[in-house]
């Protein structure tokens, strides 16, 4: 048996042959590999795909259950080990340390669960849940019987849920009875049940106790410890297709409704497991821990999936960083002995506007690496991150992927290859970036700016957004024929490093989340005095973007609340964290002669420029831009 860890660099040397060999023969070398995993049959061929389709096939033909390579594999050599340290929203609740033993007992049974309440192979399952084990236990048991998860973020409102749920007609909701968020409670039941009466697919639904609120069940509903109390604790993984569906999570578009991207089993588990043993450099005995949460994509692939394919001990940390004060996350990995820690550049920039004492209470020696994702992160962040938590002795990874991309794509690989601040610096083993000019030419010298493409497929590509693929076509590669486009800029310096620049459609990246400026218009409109709205992203100390929200009312008499009101209709819409920052009235939006908002000038208003929008003569109403910049 091959393995993976005969592939992962331990030098730049090692990342230069490696990489070399992983783009000269992608196939000969993915396949190499692959069989570091068990797979229940091989597959026939290791790649076919056909950018034009678009179509993408890793391992086809072969089958394998991800749910035992995460678990069953590590049970004759680590049973004992921490698989999941759970860490409490309050501090003053204990801990708990599931072995992969127990993982692996409790994933069986919830298995075994899903079963009884029947749910099959390709069923879908939503789960809206805390950050508590059982999430992680859900999403895995899941895995194990083939179903395909969808994890909604338990911040999102009922209606953003049901659009969800609908999307994708799934069976079963797995929900709690409540989460706790520092001083709060979310009454996540009342949401779900807001959310079901609009979904007729959903037939049962399984409740996690966990604040001890006095919900009521209603017909469909199901007490999680009533269930697993009458099954047993084992359960056969079974083969899965390679090729099938492992999970569906939503991300947001420019336009129109979410997408649900779906992952596929075999090539996921591949890539997820070879790029966190490659850019954290884990070693047996390591407490990695990612703040992330399972709800995006960043707690799939690096706090579940990832980690426990690798044998990794992974910490689930319920609560947030501000509770019971700013120097939690800290606190949290002295009491753990944390050896590797990812979070996003929000996170910090917030944290760093509270004195130095909230860290250096904390004995932080146990620090190894540190790493961010979500959003580009600025200089003075990323050396507070490097100097305040990491005393210098801790190399920082910057990790740029998606949620389309499944894993993570440019990155420096932790104490092996060079990091540079604000730059995610270089591919990936395996993953081959360009920069594209704007006739969709490749860049070929360094020290250039343009947008970025991938030219070659990787194991862990979505495949498809769910029940759209034309719209996966579209979004993804019609605009550059023959590669994948992600959507961002970026631009590399004369030794071939990228640094992200930003996103460069209207997608804007608030606090690290991804937020699509449509949807949040269509929830602005709803309002019964809105004619129009338009949204745009503006650097924001802290969130790294904040949104600015220009309206248009119908009766500017009737204004007094309409903040107040608008953003009401945004939390039930979406979530309260695709409010914006601002929300400006105006008489009119600037618009081009065919009726499309001219969204560069109110970005650039919303940045507080009084002049110098370019050429304005085209526009179908040029006086309008400084109407809007006198009363901004
Ligand atoms: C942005 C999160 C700069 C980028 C894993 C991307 C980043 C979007 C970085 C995907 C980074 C993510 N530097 N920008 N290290 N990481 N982004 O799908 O714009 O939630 O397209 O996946 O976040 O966000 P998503």
């Amino acid at each position: 048996m091959e393995k993976i860890d005969n592939y992962v660099p331990r030098s730049i040397d090692d990342y230069d042959r490696l990489y070399k060999e992983s783009v000269t023969n992608p196939e000969f070398f993915w396949e190499k590999i692959a069989l570091s995993f068990i797979w229940r049959k091989k597959w026939n061929n290791v790649l076919s795909f056909d950018f034009n389709k678009p179509e993408f096939t890793w391992f086809n033909g072969g089958k394998l259950n991800i749910s035992e390579n995460c678990l069953d594999r590590h049970l004759l050599d680590k049973p004992n080990q921490t698989a999941i340290l759970f860490e409490p929203n309050d501090p003053k609740e204990k801990h708990q340390e599931i072995s992969y033993r127990e993982l692996h007992e409790r994933v069986c049974r919830f298995s075994n669960v899903l079963k009884k309440n029947n749910i099959n192979k390709g069923d879908r399952v939503c789960l809206y849940m805390p950050m508590v084990p059982e999430l992680a236990i859900a999403v895995l048991a899941c895995s194990r019987i083939g179903a395909v998860h969808s994890v909604v973020f338990a911040g999102f409102s009922s209606t953003a849920l049901a659009a969800r749920i609908s999307d994708a007609d799934c069976k079963m909701l797995i929900t709690a009875d409540g989460s706790f968020r520092g001083n709060k409670t979310i009454d996540l039941k009342s949401i779900a049940d807001e959310a079901l009466v609009s979904c007729k697919s959903v037939k049962v639904s399984i409740i996690l106790k966990r604040i001890n609120s006095n919900i009521k069940l209603n017909k469909i509903d199901k007490w999680w410890h009533d269930e697993i109390s009458m099954v047993s604790n084992q359960c056969e993984p079974v083969g899965i297709d390679s090729e099938d569906p492992l999970f569906i999570l939503y991300t947001s578009g420019s336009t129109g409704k979410p997408k649900g991207m779906v992952h596929s089993c075999g090539g996921y588990m591949v890539y997820s497991e070879y790029s966190f043993k490659n850019v954290f450099q884990y070693k047996r005995g390591d407490i990695y821990w990612c703040t992330a949460d399972i709800g995006w994509i960043t707690g799939h692939s690096y706090i579940v999936y990832g980690p426990l394919l690798s044998g990794a001990t992974t910490v689930m940390f319920e609560g947030v960083p501000s509770y019971p004060d700013f120097g939690r996350f800290w606190e949290i990995c002295e009491k753990h002995n944390i050896t590797h820690f990812y979070t996003a550049p929000t996170a910090i920039r917030a944290l760093a506007k509270h004195p130095k004492s909230f860290v250096s209470k904390y004995n932080l020696n146990s620090l190894k690496v540190l790493g961010t994702v979500g959003e580009p992160i600025n200089e003075e962040a990323w050396n507070w991150y490097n100097e305040v938590v990491g005393k210098k002795t801790c190399p920082i990874v910057d990790t740029w992927w998606q949620t389309e991309t499944g894993g993570i794509m440019i990155s420096s690989i932790a104490g092996v290859t060079d990091q540079k601040p604000t730059f995610a610096t270089k591919p990936m083993i395996g993953i081959q970036p360009v920069l594209l000019d704007n006739n969709g030419k490749e860049i070929s010298e360094n020290g250039k700016e343009g947008v970025l493409a991938i030219k070659y497929p990787w194991p862990s590509i979505a495949r498809t957004i769910y029940g759209d693929h034309e719209r996966y076509k579209n979004v993804y590669f019609s605009a550059y024929p023959g590669y994948y486009f992600p959507g961002d800029g970026a631009l590399t310096d004369s030794n071939g490093n990228y640094r992200i620049t930003g996103r460069v459609d209207d997608v804007v990246i608030v606090s690290g989340h991804n937020l699509g400026t449509a949807p949040i218009e269509d929830a602005i409109n709803l309002h019964e005095n809105v004619v129009e709205s338009a949204l745009v992203g503006f650097p924001h100390e802290i969130k790294g973007n904040a949104l600015y929200a220009f309206v248009i009312l119908k009766d500017d008499s009737k204004s007094d609340n309409i903040s107040k009101e608008i953003n009401k209709l945004i939390s039930s819409t979406i979530g309260p964290i695709a409010k914006p920052e601002k929300i400006q009235l105006v008489p009119g939006l600037p618009k081009t002669r065919s009726g499309k908002i001219m969204r560069r000038i109110l970005r650039k208003i919303a940045c507080g420029e009084k002049d110098n929008f370019g050429d304005i003569s085209t526009l179908l109403n040029p006086e309008i831009v400084k109407v809007i910049v006198d009363k901004n």
